[in-house]
């Protein structure tokens, strides 16, 4: 496995394969690889001939009072890990590689950024659009891998991709869980001992809401309503950002559920903001 840390190069060599007619996978990442990487990364490896997988924890994507300095990071780690999947390259730039001084071209998606991480993250999806276009034009994958878990994430990815005739194939992966259910995340890692304890309430709630539906329950309120008593509980210590039923390809909020819904949610669990969503087919 080859280390990269300059764009241009990346380029260059991936404009070589293609002229080559060798079909490149992308699998975009921030580093601190979990499980839920690998699957990314094993999604993509049999998609492709070459296997790229960028680390690079992106500035443009946090708020000011994010956890941008304090992000977990193993590099080390990492590269074995990539390595062990098969990876060709690890793309891992310096921010100044990636980001002039006097960068000023944006990517933004607002409908589809108005509501869930979008509504409390307000620089967040212009800062992966932007990054995940520019990993676009480097890399030139054919098919890239992305993570359920971020599912609004995805949804703007794939309309990013089709607005702008992108000619990249996006694959999204499921949601990799721990045993107990905590939807994986390099933000675990924030967690106290008492906090990872009630963590995984988040998904069993999600499991609850979704019974609640198939049992006939069709207005979005009584479902949010239910959900915010039952983390109050289960997650004492926890502060909801928003629970929400959303369309699950435009994300604009459902008050009465009559096609598939997403239940999405993001609770503030100590230092860990955790994020976790559903789909819900009736
Ligand atoms: O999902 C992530 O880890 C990031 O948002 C991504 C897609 C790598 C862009 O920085």
């Amino acid at each position: 496995m080859q280390v990269i840390t300059d764009p241009i190069e990346l380029q260059q060599q991936c404009m070589q394969w293609q002229r080559e007619g060798l079909k490149i996978g992308l699998v975009p990442t921030m580093g601190y690889f979990h499980d839920g990487h690998l699957a990314l990364m094993k999604k993509a490896r049999p998609l492709c001939d070459k296997l790229i997988v960028s680390l690079f924890v992106n500035p443009t994507q946090f708020g000011e009072n994010e956890d941008l300095d304090k992000y977990p990071h193993d590099f080390e780690g990492d590269k074995a890990k990539a390595e062990a999947q098969g990876t060709d390259i690890l793309f891992a730039p310096e921010k100044s590689a990636m980001y002039e001084a006097d960068h000023a071209t944006w990517i933004n998606i607002p409908s589809l950024g108005e509501h869930l991480c979008g509504a409390s993250r307000p620089v967040h999806f212009q800062g992966v659009c932007t990054v995940v276009t520019k990993l676009f034009m480097l890399a030139r994958p054919d098919v890239a891998v992305f993570g359920q878990k971020d599912w609004q994430q995805l949804a703007i990815i794939r309309r990013l991709v089709r607005d702008l005739n992108i000619p990249v194939e996006i694959v999204g992966q499921e949601i990799v869980r721990e045993s107990d259910g905590l939807a994986m995340s390099s933000r675990n890692a924030y967690l106290t001992e008492e906090e990872r304890a009630a963590a995984p309430a988040i998904r069993k709630g999600l499991l609850k809401a979704a019974d609640m539906i198939q049992s006939g329950e069709r207005t979005a309120q009584a479902v949010k309503d239910f959900l915010k008593k039952e983390y109050a509980s289960t997650i004492p210590m926890g502060t909801v950002d928003y629970i929400e039923l959303v369309d699950p390809n435009d994300i604009v909020p459902l008050k009465t559920i009559t096609g598939p819904a997403l239940a999405a949610v993001a609770i503030q669990v100590g230092k860990a903001r955790l994020i976790d969503n559903i789909l819900i087919e009736v």
